[in-house]
């Protein structure tokens, strides 16, 4: 099995052919995800939410991150790992954001690096790509800066915020960005950006004119306990089945049904 890398993506932009990327946390679902042929795996810290039950990914740690990362890097043949920095870790200095970058790199096992914002960090991401990490950037909703948006509402509606994420998407193109995200922005926007770009987008409630789509892993197995925004579709409802399952298992356990014979030594 050939190995999705940041050339292959790049390539399907030019030939037209989408990009598919899901979120995953851990070894057996990172496994399924790459049998299905998903092209890119993201470690988000949207482990924060989905995970470890957090209401934002500012908890984050590199520690957490690579516990993530290396557990999905082990369960992968095919897929590109990507995997975000977490907040606190890239915004201060340039050199703290490159240890922390090389610091993922060499202990996590993944293959790229995914950083929310702009022109804001612009140096730091340069220094990053320029030692040869691979980056991701992230635009519209940064759910690093929730505190600052306070809502977790769309994005650049407006034409002031929809200039300087049409700037900050060439910027980060220009030092050497390979994809970047944007994140619950209007889709005529999101198309807009893609059209401009040579490198491509993967959208989340962006709309169909990017060049590729994610989505949280947990939210489309319908694992998410009631959230279901516009953007998602669930192709499962795996909270449901699963309430299902184990409530059997436990009046089978409670009947002494479970084990029989066959299931004992
Ligand atoms: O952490 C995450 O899941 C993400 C995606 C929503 C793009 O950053
Ligand atoms: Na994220």
């Amino acid at each position: 099995i050939k190995r999705v890398t940041t050339s292959s993506i790049l390539a399907m932009k030019k030939q037209g052919e989408k990009i598919s990327m899901l979120t995953a946390y851990d070894f057996s679902t990172a496994r399924a995800l790459d049998e299905a042929g998903i092209d890119i795996l993201l470690v988000g810290d949207s482990a924060a939410n989905v995970f470890a039950g957090y209401e934002t990914t500012l908890p984050m740690t590199l520690d957490h991150m690579i516990y993530h990362a290396s557990a999905v890097a082990r369960g992968t043949k095919r897929a590109l790992v990507l995997v975000d920095l977490p907040f606190g870790e890239y915004q201060g200095t340039a050199e703290d954001a490159f240890k922390a970058a090389v610091r993922m790199m060499k202990e996590s096992g993944s293959h790229a690096l995914k950083l929310e914002g702009g022109v804001e960090i612009l140096d730091n991401i340069k220094k990053i790509v320029d030692a040869g990490i691979p980056v991701c950037g992230h635009l519209g909703l940064t759910p690093q800066s929730i505190n600052k948006f306070g809502t977790f509402g769309v994005r650049a509606q407006e034409e002031a915020e929809a200039e300087k994420l049409k700037a900050d998407a060439l910027a980060l193109q220009a030092i050497g960005c390979f994809a970047i995200v944007l994140e619950k922005i209007p889709a005529k926007l999101a198309k807009e950006v893609s059209d401009a770009l040579s490198i491509p987008t993967i959208g989340i409630g962006a709309g169909n004119g990017c060049d590729g789509q994610v989505l949280v892993v947990n939210d489309m197995l319908g694992f998410t306990k009631d959230f279901k925004p516009k953007f998602l579709r669930q192709y499962m409802q795996l909270y449901n089945g699963v309430v299902e399952a184990a409530s059997k298992y436990a009046a089978d356990v409670k009947a002494g049904d479970y084990p029989n014979e066959n299931e004992q030594y």
